[in-house]
């Protein structure tokens, strides 16, 4: 498909030919660009180009815009301040453009111009444990970029680094062994609520016999040992743990309109086989030392509080593998065997530490080398209205689905109210999409790295920035399409457009600019502010500029027709990339 360039890129060619024409000596200057509020664009290049030549910037600005060739793209250009350029483009080059990339299933965005493979590690939850609001940002962060990294071309594999492997296994599986029939769902039934009741019921019990008998501490221990040296009937009991849990994570995922493939799920266990070998490796190497019984490694600027430093540590003194000996292994599997350029943690940013450590003892030995990026892509933590880390009245984790299940509650409300001609089964899937949509979009359109708040009545809100607000700028559009009877959608580059029109249209074309740039930097929040800005530029557009009114000439209301198409078919493809959808109707 035909990529198209866009308006910020064709002026900045010009702007470049025209300096390197104008000013040989001068190298490859930079116009450097902007967007502007006086005009569409400003070149603030001049003045640095100026200082190096020692020349009058003004005059150098007159040299350079005489030096533009002619073309149909800039319809004014003047020199204003100390020596910035303002550009204004001429409406038939923004309607042009924008029919090219209405031409195009993709809108017109390029393939990134060097796409590797990216492994992703993403939505890890914990074996036999509750998912919590750590949980869900992992996983709504690392789907949206694993969906924006594949736009933009790159090979994506995806990993469910899930903590199946370690030793309150030990202590699970013993307990199942000593009463056979605790994970027998009573009801029969096994969906995502049973499963996890079963297993957290267990683990309470468990846990408390753990603590009060001895001898059945002694007995988990032991079972820990047969897990990691793959006796059968313990590998089997484990199985059921994961199996038992995998039907909870996918009722969650599902819950989530979220897709995760079996085969990605690749937990900490699937490593057990590496470990040994990766001790070795390190220790040959001299990368990793033995310090009081442990394998470990030491870095320079790693101290704890009392100044003494604090090493990574990839084999206990009891022998045990930790985390640390999991994730070195993994590096070793995606590099070398799925061919990873770039290996992407979406992981909380209170681990940040480990992996700094991880990334750099894995640089020591070569398994990541200049050939291959490791990012953390490091998520803060979600707060309570309070701004408080997230829990209950009683101080508990707040459950995963309950919490979902308010979101969808809330959403059908505001539904409900909105669109009173909707059948009960529209206002239930209208609700979902929109409550799971507030859910993930309040989580992406923060910075990752930053807290946020978790606020029910602002994330279901009809005024802001919100992803019912996005939604809802989509419906109308979809509904005048539908109201169009007879007339049809068509660009004419010849007319000239209304500040609302130009408004829109210069900001239509900047979606392929800012996937690329939401894909390079991992910066999901980029994308859904364009979509914020482009919604709410579509309500002025849809206030100011009537398609369907009878006194609109034809040829304008086609037009007008074309700009509010193309802006739904954007709003659908880049909330589509986020993970949340757009209904027809709202
Ligand atoms: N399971 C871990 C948790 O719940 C997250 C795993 C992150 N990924 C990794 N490769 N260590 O905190």
């Amino acid at each position: 498909m035909a990529s198209v360039h866009s308006l910020a890129s064709t002026l900045q060619q010009h702007l470049a030919d025209a300096l390197k024409a104008a000013l040989p000596d001068a190298g490859s200057a930079d116009p450097l660009l902007r967007r502007s509020d006086r005009a569409d664009f400003q070149a603030n290049g001049i003045l640095a180009l100026a200082k190096k030549l020692k020349g009058n910037p003004r005059d150098l600005a007159a040299t350079v815009t005489s030096a533009i060739p002619a073309n149909d793209l800039i319809k004014d250009i003047e020199v204003s301040g100390p020596g910035f350029l303002n550009i204004t483009l001429t409406d038939r080059a923004i309607t042009g453009t924008l029919a090219a990339r209405a031409a195009d299933d993709r809108l017109g965005v390029p393939y990134a111009e060097n796409p590797g493979t990216t492994v992703i590690d993403y939505a890890q939850p914990n074996v036999a444990k509750e998912m919590h609001v750590g949980h869900l940002r992992s996983a709504v962060i690392g789907d949206a970029m694993a969906k924006i990294m594949e736009f933009e071309g790159e090979t994506v594999v995806r990993r469910h680094h899930i903590g199946d492997w370690g030793t309150q296994y030990g202590m699970l599986i013993q307990y199942l062994i000593e009463h056979p029939h605790e994970l027998d769902h009573q009801d029969g039934k096994a969906d995502g609520e049973a499963a996890m009741s079963a297993l957290n019921r267990i683990y309470k019990a468990s846990r408390a016999v753990f603590d009060s008998d001895e001898a059945f501490k002694e007995r988990s221990r032991d079972r820990v040992v047969a897990l990691q040296s793959g006796d059968p009937e313990t590998r089997a009991l484990w199985q059921q743990f994961v199996d038992e849990s995998k039907i909870y994570f996918y009722s969650v995922f599902s819950k989530l309109d979220m897709e995760i493939d079996d085969p990605d799920i690749v937990g900490e266990s699937a490593y057990n086989d590496m470990l040994e070998e990766t001790c070795r490796l390190l220790e040959e190497s001299g990368v990793a030392v033995r310090s009081e019984g442990a394998l470990c490694v030491f870095f320079d600027d790693v101290k704890g509080p009392d100044g003494n430093p604090v090493p990574l540590i990839v084999k206990k003194t009891n022998g045990g593998y930790g985390y640390a000996a999991t994730d070195l292994s993994a590096i070793r599997n995606r590099v070398q065997d799925l061919k990873a350029n770039t290996l992407l943690y979406v992981v909380d940013v209170r681990q940040s530490l480990h992996f700094k450590m991880v990334f750099e003892t894995a640089r020591r030995i070569g398994w990541l080398n200049d050939g291959v990026k490791a990012v953390q892509l490091a998520f803060g933590t979600v707060l309570g209205k309070d701004g408080k880390p997230f829990k209950t009245r009683e101080g508990e984790t707040v459950r995963l689905e309950d919490l979902l299940d308010e979101a969808v509650e809330r959403a059908s409300a505001v539904v409900r109210e909105k669109a009173r001609d909707l059948t009960a089964d529209e206002i239930t899937e209208r609700g979902t999409q929109v409550g799971i949509g507030a859910v993930k979009y309040a989580d992406l359109s923060t910075s990752a790295s930053r807290d946020y708040k978790f606020d029910l009545d602002q994330m279901v809100s009809l005024n802001g920035d919100t992803s019912v607000y996005i939604q809802y700028a989509h419906a109308r559009s979809r509904s005048i399409t539908r109201k169009a009877g007879e007339l049809r959608a068509q660009a004419r580059p010849e007319l000239e457009l209304a500040p609302a029109e130009r408004a829109l249209g210069l900001h239509l074309d900047r979606f392929g600019e800012v996937l690329s740039e939401v894909a390079a930097a991992y910066e999901p929040h980029k994308l859904t502010a364009y979509l914020y800005s482009l919604a709410s530029l579509f309500t002025t557009f849809y206030d100011q500029c009537p398609v369907l009114k009878p006194e609109v000439p034809g040829d304008v209301a086609e037009n007008r027709l074309f700009y509010s198409q193309l802006t739904a078919r954007t709003l659908h493809q880049g909330m589509d990339l986020l993970g949340i959808r757009t209904p027809e109707r709202l």
